[in-house]
């Protein structure tokens, strides 16, 4: 059986639905619940009837809470994506974010090693590759960071593999996302942060429904074509399944699997701003403030790797991207 941790939260839902639909349909789910809500296990459930979820409400720190869902279900693999994302905050609260972070996966592979249990995916981010290194990004690169969130990510990996030097039977994946956008098809789940959001598509969304004026575009001064700031933005369907892609392969392979899920193209905060104004048929009124501190002009992915060893690369374009995503927006936000 499959645990994923974080299942409630936004990729989390959406791999939960991908792995059901590529017949892995007995999920143990744990999440505490600080950043999403219960309801999306139901919506989870009309998106994939046939899904059985099993939830367990328990912070990944508690690891007699662990040892519970452990003792109760066989699990073969952890999809590991519970843990807190916003750079700022991070900044703000390091210690919360070494604690959330790095202490909770450490309580979670211990309970893990005292099971057996040695298949995890876990999600790593772009931010891995530093400041320094020129794009686009290959996994052979060195890593590094520019904030503790940052940090956390380039020590779990760090953990991740030791633990694999030491025990040759365990089957890692680290998976680098690049930055996930949309929405599922069906519109039940999606991305809704709570209070004003960090990152930019969020932050669109609220505008196009009039719950914020308009959107600060940092920086149209950067080294770019249009001078602001460019990512690799990914649907998060096409992310899931890099998720079910990569269960495959360790299932086949021991050791670390390191790749990078990007598509490769590289799109700038205006294009977004023109494609999400096609999909919504709404303005979004914008005003171009300084650059955002520790923001760097252009990162995206090369994506080859994934292709050649997982046989997946991202369908969905940026049509498609705002499209679900303005679609989740009308219905929910
Ligand atoms: P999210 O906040 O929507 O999902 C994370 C889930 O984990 C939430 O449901 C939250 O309640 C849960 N959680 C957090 N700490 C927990 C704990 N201690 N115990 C149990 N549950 C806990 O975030 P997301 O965007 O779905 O991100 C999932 C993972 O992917 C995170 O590890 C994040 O760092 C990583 N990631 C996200 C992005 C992005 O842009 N969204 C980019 C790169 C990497
Ligand atoms: N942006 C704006 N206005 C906003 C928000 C963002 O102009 O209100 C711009 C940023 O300057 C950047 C682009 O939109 O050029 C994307 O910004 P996001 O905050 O959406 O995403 P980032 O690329 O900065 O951050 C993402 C993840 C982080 C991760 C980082 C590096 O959110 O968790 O990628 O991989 F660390």
């Amino acid at each position: 059986m499959i645990l994923v941790t974080g299942g409630c939260g936004y990729i989390g839902s959406h791999t939960v639905v991908e792995l059901c639909n590529a017949g892995y349909e007995e999920i143990v789910i744990v999440d505490d619940l600080r950043n999403a809500s219960i309801d999306v296990l139901d919506r989870i459930k009309q998106i994939v009837p046939s899904v059985s979820l099993h939830f367990y409400q328990v912070d990944i720190n508690d690891e007699e809470g662990l040892e519970k869902v452990f003792s109760t279900h066989n699990i073969e693999t952890v999809v590991h994506f519970a843990g807190l994302k916003a750079v700022g905050e991070s900044v703000r609260e390091p210690l919360l974010y070494y604690q959330n972070n790095i202490s909770g996966t450490l309580v979670l592979l211990k309970v893990m090693a005292r099971h057996g249990c040695k298949e995890i995916i876990f999600s790593s981010s772009a931010t891995v590759y530093g400041p320094k290194n020129p794009i686009p990004y290959l996994e052979e690169m060195d890593t590094s960071a520019t904030n503790p969130y940052g940090w956390t990510k380039v020590m779990q990996e760090q953990i991740l593999r030791d633990i694999a030097v030491a025990d040759p039977e365990m089957r890692v994946a680290l998976l680098r996302y690049f930055n996930p956008i949309g929405a599922h098809e069906s519109g039940l789940i999606g991305e809704n942060p709570n209070g004003i959001p960090n990152n930019l598509l969020p932050y669109i969304c609220k505008v196009a429904v009039g719950k914020l004026e308009k959107l600060s575009v940092f920086g149209n001064d950067y080294d770019t074509p249009d001078g602001t700031g460019v990512r690799d933005y990914i649907h998060v369907v096409d992310l899931a399944i890099g998720h079910v892609k990569a269960l495959q392969y360790i299932r086949k392979n021991a050791g670390v699997l390191t790749v990078n899920l990007g598509t490769g193209i590289g799109y700038s905060v205006l294009d977004i701003v023109k494609a999400y104004e096609k999909a919504s048929g709404r303005t979004i009124p914008y005003v171009i403030v300084d650059r955002r501190p520790g923001d760097i002009a252009c990162n995206y992915a090369n994506a080859e790797k994934a292709k050649e060893l997982l046989g997946w690369t991202a369908e969905r374009n940026l049509d498609d991207m705002c499209r679900d995503s303005w679609r989740f927006t009308e219905k929910n936000l």
